[in-house]
């Protein structure tokens, strides 16, 4: 079987577009993907996107970020700044772990720190399975802790948030409660949809463990990655960096040219079901694996002039995000990017902006006097071929 990789950007633009390439990253990973969203094609796909998308819907987010999503974000925060140091990914996972859960549908408690962190744990555990394709570890040990896991999860978490929304719907349909009653997210309209999308308990339980990983790991990963982005910036620049500081728009572009130049996922992969000749005249045949080099494609020099530049407020042409393809594109493109990235805010009337949760971050650790451990370097993580830290120690405070 061959493999094709696209690394230009209007390549892998075209090839998320094409109907007749399925999902093929995630082959390995099927203790906790088999038939999740993300590996659905054709009308399965389609029908089981239309129902989550409801939770999306435009507008949804805007009014999340200005009724609880800053308070989420400042209250995770608080602990870390009064014991004065904190560690990014600590803190980028707690935050995402209690909004991941709630737009999932796993009940908890968000006061509750343990509970945070085992869902945090669980989080870790099913990336793991996901990405099997790139484990350097023995799979079946993996694919047996995975199990296992989910096995622990559902006991703890899912089982109850099941019989919660199940009484819940039982008293919809008894004309007890109103519509407005019932939670907003995955789960609740799983529950509801169950028949129509043929769903049986073991699927339900890796759609919503699928939720809980895609949500966190990537916005955790795009915040140190933010950070460590604006830190650098202001090294070499302070009074640009700290003029976006002050300026949602600006420091929301800084997220974007992040993102752009460090995606969380680098690389997609899919199948050819057909033959496929793409514009630029790549020849796909039928049964091939093709690489969406992603990583390679954010750098493209035909559409971003400097690529390996970061530089916040570079033009873009009108068509191209300024984020690259970090949120994918087509039938599987990212249904939280509005959640973890906003609308783009330059343009957007005041009050009318949604910021994104990454934004939010940064701007409250940046506020709150963030500056890397002068005692502690980042660490990468030597366990990924991918661009992650490990840990990212900061402090808070004026410099002594
Ligand atoms: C900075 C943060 C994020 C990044 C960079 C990101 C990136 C991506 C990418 C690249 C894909 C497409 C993968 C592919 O085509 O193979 C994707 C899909 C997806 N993401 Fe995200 N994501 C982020 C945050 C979130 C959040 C917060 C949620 C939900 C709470 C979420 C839920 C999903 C889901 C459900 C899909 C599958 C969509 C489908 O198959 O139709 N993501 N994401």
């Amino acid at each position: 079987m061959s493999t094709i990789t696209l690394d230009r950007y209007a390549d892998v633009r075209e090839a998320y577009r094409q109907h007749d390439l399925e999902q093929a990253l995630y082959d390995a990973g099927g203790v906790v993907m088999a038939d999740c969203l993300l590996v659905l094609h054709g009308s399965a796909h389609r029908t089981r996107r239309r129902v989550e998308n409801r939770l999306f819907r435009r507008g949804t987010f805007r009014h999340w970020e200005h009724t609880f999503l800053r308070e989420v974000v400042t209250d995770t925060l608080a602990p870390f700044v009064a014991a004065g140091h904190a560690d990014l990914l600590e803190l980028g996972y707690r935050t995402v772990m209690n909004l991941t859960a709630m737009v999932a549908g796993v009940d908890h408690s968000t006061t509750d720190v343990t509970e945070t962190d085992a869902l945090y744990r669980f989080a870790k555990k099913f990336s793991e399975g996901a990405t099997l394709v790139h484990t350097t570890r023995d799979p079946a040990e993996v694919r047996a802790e995975v199990a296992a896991a989910l096995d622990e999860f559902d006991r703890i978490f899912l089982t109850p948030s099941i019989a919660r929304r199940e009484a819940l719907l039982d008293r919809l349909a008894a004309g007890e409660v109103p519509e407005d009653d019932l939670p907003r997210d995955v789960l609740t309209a799983l529950l509801r949809h169950r028949d129509d999308l043929g769903l049986d308990r073991d699927m339900l339980r890796r759609e919503v463990a699928f939720y809980l990983q895609a949500g966190s790991h990537s916005t955790a990963d795009a915040f140190s990655h933010a950070v460590d982005d604006w830190f650098a910036w202001r090294a070499r620049d302070p009074e640009a960096a700290e003029e976006a500081r002050h300026d949602p728009a600006l420091l929301q572009a800084c997220v974007y040219e992040t993102l752009r130049l460090h995606p969380a996922s680098p690389v997609a992969r899919r199948r050819a079901l057909a033959a496929i000749s793409l514009r630029g005249g790549t020849d796909i045949p039928e049964g091939s694996e093709v690489v969406l080099d992603i990583a390679a494609a954010n750098r493209d020099p035909e559409v971003f002039d400097r690529p390996a530049e970061y530089d916040p407020a570079r033009d873009v042409p009108s068509d191209v995000p300024r984020w690259g393809h970090a949120f994918g594109g087509g039938m599987h493109a990212c249904i939280g990017t509005e959640l973890a990235g906003g609308v783009p805010a330059a343009g957007s009337a005041e009050g009318a902006q949604v910021l994104g949760t990454v934004t939010l971050m940064l701007d409250a650790l940046l506020a709150a006097g963030a500056r890397p451990d002068p005692a502690a370097p980042p660490r990468r993580d030597p366990h990924s071929a991918r661009d992650h830290f490990a840990s990212y120690p900061v402090v808070f405070g004026d410099e002594a």
